[in-house]
C-alpha cells in the first residue's frame, strides 16, 4: 500500500504523514529532506545551490547528513531552491521510487509524490492551510529554536517558497486530480490526523470495490 501526501510548507504534511505511517505501521520517508540534503551539501562545499551543475554534484550526499538537525533550519531551507533543477530531481527519482517500492508498501510526503513519484499510489492526500496559518505555525517553531525572526519576515519566506515550488516548470506543487484535499487551517493535529485516515480508508475502500 503507498500513500502520498503533498502539500506546501507548514501545511502539516509531514505530521500527518508520520502519524498514518504509525497507524498503518509502513516505513516513511520525508522527501523534503533529501532536497535540503543536496542543499546542505552545497552550502558546506561552499558551491552555488543557483548553479545546476553544482547541486548535481551534491546529490550523491552522505545518508549519515539526513539525521542532521541543521537540515531543518532556514539557512538549508532557502538553499533548498535546488528542487528547481530538472537534473537535480531526475538524481532523486528512483531513490524514491525504490522506497515506495518496499513490499509491504510506504508513505511519502513532499510536493510531487501524488503526481510524480507515485502516480499509481493506493491513497492521495493534498494537505492546505491558508499562508497566514502556516506562518504562524512557523513562527512558532523558530520561537521555541530560540530564533527571534519576525512573523512578517516568515510569511514573506512561505509566500516566496510557494510561488518558487508552483511555478517550477518540472513538478510543481499542485494536487493531483485524484487526491483528496484536506485544508487544516482550522484543525488541531488531531483532528487533522483522524480526518487524514478517515480520506485515505474511503479511498481504500473505493479501490477495493472498483478491482
Ligand atoms: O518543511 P518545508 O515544507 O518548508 O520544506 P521541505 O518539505 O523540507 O522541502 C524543502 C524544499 O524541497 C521545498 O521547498 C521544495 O522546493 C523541495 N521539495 C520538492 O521540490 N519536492 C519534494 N517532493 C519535496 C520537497
Ligand atoms: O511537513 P509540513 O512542513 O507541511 O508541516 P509540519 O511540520 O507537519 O507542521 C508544521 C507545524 O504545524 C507543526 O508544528 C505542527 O504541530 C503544526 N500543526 C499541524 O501540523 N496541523 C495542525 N492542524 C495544526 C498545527
Amino acid at each position: 500500500m503507498i500513500i502520498a501526501v503533498d502539500g506546501p510548507a507548514a501545511s502539516g504534511k509531514g505530521t500527518i504523514a508520520r502519524a498514518l505511517a504509525r497507524h498503518y505501521g509502513l516505513p516513511h520517508l520525508d522527501t523534503g529532506l533529501l532536497y535540503r540534503a543536496v542543499a546542505a551539501t552545497v552550502l558546506r562545499d561552499e558551491l552555488d545551490p543557483a548553479q545546476e551543475a553544482d547541486a548535481v554534484a551534491a546529490t550523491s550526499f552522505d545518508d549519515l547528513l539526513l539525521a542532521d538537525e541543521w537540515l531543518r533550519t532556514d539557512e538549508v531551507g532557502k538553499a533548498a531552491s535546488v528542487s528547481a533543477h530538472p537534473l537535480v530531481r531526475s538524481a532523486l527519482l528512483q531513490r524514491q521510487k525504490r522506497f515506495a517500492m518496499q513490499p509491504n508498501g510506504a508513505i511519502l510526503d513532499g510536493r510531487d509524490i501524488g503526481t510524480v513519484i507515485a502516480p499509481d499510489a493506493d491513497a492521495k492526500l493534498f494537505v492546505k492551510a491558508t499562508p497566514m496559518i502556516r506562518a504562524r505555525r512557523r513562527h512558532a517553531e523558530l520561537q521555541k529554536c530560540g530564533s527571534t525572526v519576525s512573523l512578517d519576515r516568515v510569511l514573506s519566506d512561505i509566500r516566496a517558497r510557494d510561488d518558487r515550488d508552483s511555478t517550477r516548470e518540472q513538478a510543481p506543487l499542485v494536487a493531483a486530480p485524484d487526491a483528496a484535499v484536506l485544508d487544516t487551517s482550522f484543525l488541531s493535529v488531531e483532528s487533522a490526523i483522524q480526518k487524514a485516515i478517515a480520506l485515505v480508508e474511503a479511498q481504500l475502500a473505493r479501490k477495493r470495490t472498483t478491482t
